[in-house]
């Protein structure tokens, strides 16, 4: 499967911003955003609320990570909020994450948020996954062991690099989804991202969803790069 539109990352901190920026979008197109810790802990699940009443899918980015029955419990709430998709941390283990999906599956009086898991975190380097985390060997091959421990749960996918999705995809099924941030747009500003790549690669080497900061954020015309990567991203160019 591929979600046809890019996720915007709605990294801003407050709501006003959130309502600056969509601003400059048609009221009628529904978008797939993302709202990370930044956001939520400033503004609670009204947030969530706020742009699901203005048409928005939500991807709730909050990277749970904690014992099996408060992660259940935490994920009975948020499924309550009728997010799309939401994420733990794979390193929290397969009984933890078959527990948020359970509380997930409780919670929902719906549709069921699709579960994903983040493997190892693009900001941890390999030298510190092997000396302080104390797992040997080469950071893919950690990524894909996650990939497994995360689809022997029931996970729907996982987050990682468009560079790992073939491999992961290989090491799993098709079917199991990989969301990658780190795209750029051809002739964009990389900021902090180290690898990165255009939506057209991430589509070539299998990645099901991309998620899209700020190159649509802080653009001049936010509507205008987003409907560019998006055409990018599905093919039309
Ligand atoms: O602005 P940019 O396109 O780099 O934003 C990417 C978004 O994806 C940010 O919200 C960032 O926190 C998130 N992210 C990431 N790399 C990961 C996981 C999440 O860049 N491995």
């Amino acid at each position: 499967m591929q979600e046809n539109r890019p996720i915007i990352a709605l990294d801003f901190a407050s709501k006003a911003q959130i309502e600056q920026f969509l601003a400059k979008f048609p009221a009628d197109e529904s978008l797939f955003v993302k709202i990370g810790m930044e956001l939520f802990y400033q503004e609670g699940p009204a947030i969530v609320q706020f742009l699901k009443e203005q048409g928005h899918d939500i991807f709730l980015d909050l990277k749970l990570h904690d014992i099996p029955n408060t992660v259940e419990k935490a994920m009975k709430g948020i499924a309550k909020l009728g997010v799309k998709l939401t994420n733990v941390h794979a390193a929290g283990g397969i009984q933890m994450m078959q527990a948020a999906l359970k509380g997930l599956t409780e919670g929902s009086n719906g549709e069921v948020p699709m579960l994903i898991a983040v493997t190892q975190l693009t900001s941890t380097s390999q030298e510190q996954m092997n000396q302080e985390q104390k797992i040997p060997g080469d950071l893919l091959a950690s990524v894909i062991n996650y990939a497994k421990c995360s689809q022997q749960a029931g996970l729907a996918g996982v987050v990682c690099s468009a560079l790992e999705a073939s491999a992961i995809h290989q090491a799993t099924s098709d079917a199991f989804v990989c969301l990658t941030p780190g795209i750029r747009p051809s002739g964009s500003q990389v900021g902090d991202q180290k690898r990165v790549v255009t939506p057209a690669l991430a589509k070539a080497y299998g990645a099901n969803f991309i998620v899209v900061g700020r190159p649509i954020t802080q653009a001049v015309n936010p509507y205008e790069a987003y409907q560019a990567i998006k055409k990018e991203w599905n093919g039309e160019e």
